[in-house]
């Protein structure tokens, strides 16, 4: 379970153009599952550039204003590759329920990151339930974190 749960924890949510369907249609899954939303733009499906949002969702995980973040864009690449020059960032793209586990689990990612036009709208409710509920595992793999710098 992500730190905070219960809480009131914000998630701070973020797209470009290519997420932003998805972006809305994942804001009300998470208010559903009980979860503040944060939602850092993009407002619509024109064109825009998704380091502006993978920045803004960036920042705030970083400065710990939110616990977790989530980016979408067409592939999640581009979202995946921006959040992770931030250094208490740990940004994973995820396109599957496996992935989102370990990731959170091993690698106490911080921001998922998911690719609207390769990913379901299914898949990915499950992809960030199972994300939202699973929890670090410690031990080894914080000294594994512990070993990654700047
Ligand atoms: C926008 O066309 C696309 O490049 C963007 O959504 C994302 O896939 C970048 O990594």
């Amino acid at each position: 379970m992500m730190p905070g749960q219960g809480t009131a924890m914000k998630i701070a949510i973020g797209s470009d153009h290519g997420g932003f369907r998805m972006k809305e249609m994942l804001k009300e899954f998470i208010c559903g599952l009980g979860y503040e939303v944060d939602d850092c733009g993009c407002q619509n499906e024109e064109s825009v550039d998704y380091p502006e949002y993978a920045k803004a969702v960036s920042e705030k995980v970083q400065s710990g204003s939110h616990a977790a973040g989530i980016l979408i864009c067409g592939s999640g690449i581009g979202m995946s590759m921006v959040a992770n020059r931030y250094p208490a960032v740990r940004a994973a793209l995820c396109h599957d329920e496996y992935t989102a586990r370990l990731s959170r689990e091993h690698n106490n990612a911080n921001v998922l990151c998911l690719g609207a036009r390769v990913t379901g709208d299914g898949v990915a409710q499950s992809i960030v339930e199972v994300w939202l509920q699973a929890e670090f595992a410690g031990g080894r793999h914080q000294r594994r974190i512990d070993q990654f710098g700047n």
